[in-house]
């Protein structure tokens, strides 16, 4: 049996307002227009919410220039995730996961009875030539996330077709571009033109991050008008709230927004590695908005790292030992990037 998915901590004993840096969450929250929905949407909670999800799809489809057929809505990424798992992966069957991606797409295969094969990431990133090693007549779905997830690391472009390539027809490649909307390098590909063009790609995004309705459930996924369609035998027709709709289609239509938090992140993201590296701290470079920080053995290790930010008050994600020695911690605004800098810099040079 897997490990069951343990999210990130919210509370340090004793801490009365704790920073919390443990779940990639935003720190901006969600912009005006989207609370606003929220509100607005309170007065109708006697409703069904919309099953066909129609503002939310053509907000989506109409900002990101999709065709509204090829979109599906879930409670979360994860629900769409798994929704793609049940249709398509059965008992025998084989999903070959990059050793970085989402945790759950490992629990929604071992739920259908598949066998997973974990591609390692050498270098914290993507390995096509790993994936396409562990092929066989059983494999039914291929599963990366780029940005990864706790490096922070994309697959470029090229890299991303070359593993397209490899696959044959009946193998689904599932890109979890959850991360998507922070990625800022010119090599980065988010999947969708391979889901646009091909019938066996989904790519799958998330209002949880840099939208900031992470307690909405908000996610979706774009595919070929057959993965969708056989998705849609699957869902539960009332699976996206109704307050989560009208929030998440104002949130996509709120472009101000998003580019004022993907800046910011930006930034920050920047000046924390320059600010760590600087105090001799190893940051992996990251598409992200959070950090993976690499630690050496002996008394300044990861776990000795974790205990120092907990005791001024931060609180970052240790990721179990993958990678070795290793804490994530996100990005904050720049008065909790601030407090990251100091604690570690008292924790570098103590
Ligand atoms: C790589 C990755 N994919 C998917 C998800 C799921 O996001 P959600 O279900 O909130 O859309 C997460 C959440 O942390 C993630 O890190």
């Amino acid at each position: 049996m897997t490990a069951a998915y343990i999210p990130g901590e919210r509370a340090i004993a004793g801490v009365a307002t704790p920073l919390k840096l443990s779940s990639n969450e935003s720190p901006h929250g969600p912009g005006a227009r989207a609370l606003e929905a929220y509100a607005r949407a309170a007065g109708e909670i006697f409703r069904y919410p919309s099953s066909a999800q129609d503002e939310l799809r053509r907000a989506v489809a109409e900002v990101h220039r999709l065709d509204p057929a090829r979109l599906i809505f879930g409670n979360g990424s994860d629900e769409v995730i798994q929704m793609l798992t049940r249709a398509f992966v059965g008992p025998g069957d084989e999903v070959i996961l990059s050793e970085h991606c989402f945790l759950m797409a490992k629990v929604h295969a071992l739920a259908q009875g598949a066998k997973v094969l974990v591609a390692p990431e050498p270098d914290y990133n993507t390995s096509v030539d790993e994936i396409l090693k562990r092929l066989t007549p059983r494999t039914r779905l291929v599963t990366i996330a780029s940005p990864n997830n706790p490096c922070g690391r994309h697959l470029p472009g090229t890299e991303l077709k070359r593993l397209h390539s490899g696959l044959p027809e009946n193998v689904i490649l599932l890109v979890d571009a959850a991360y998507s909307e922070y990625a800022t390098a010119d090599d980065y590909d988010n999947g969708t033109t391979l889901a646009t063009q091909a019938a066996n790609v989904m790519m799958t995004r998330t209002f949880s991050k840099l939208y900031g309705l992470a307690a909405l459930r908000v996610g979706w996924g774009y595919a070929a008008p057959e993965i969708i369609q056989a998705l849609e035998h699957l869902r539960s027709p009332f699976n996206v709230n109704g307050a989560a709709q009208a929030a998440a289609a104002a949130a996509v239509r709120d472009r101000e927004h998003a580019a004022h938090v993907r800046a910011y992140n930006e930034r920050e993201r920047t000046r924390l590695t320059q600010g760590l590296r600087a105090l001799g701290i190893t940051v992996v470079p990251s598409s992200a908005n959070f950090i993976l920080l690499l630690f050496s053995e002996g008394p300044r290790n990861a776990s000795a790292a974790q205990a120092h930010l907990l005791a001024h008050g931060i609180i970052p994600r240790p990721v179990g030992g993958s990678p070795a020695n290793s804490l994530r911690i996100t990005l904050g605004l720049e008065s909790d990037n601030d407090a990251v800098l100091r604690a570690l810099r008292s924790f570098a040079t103590g």
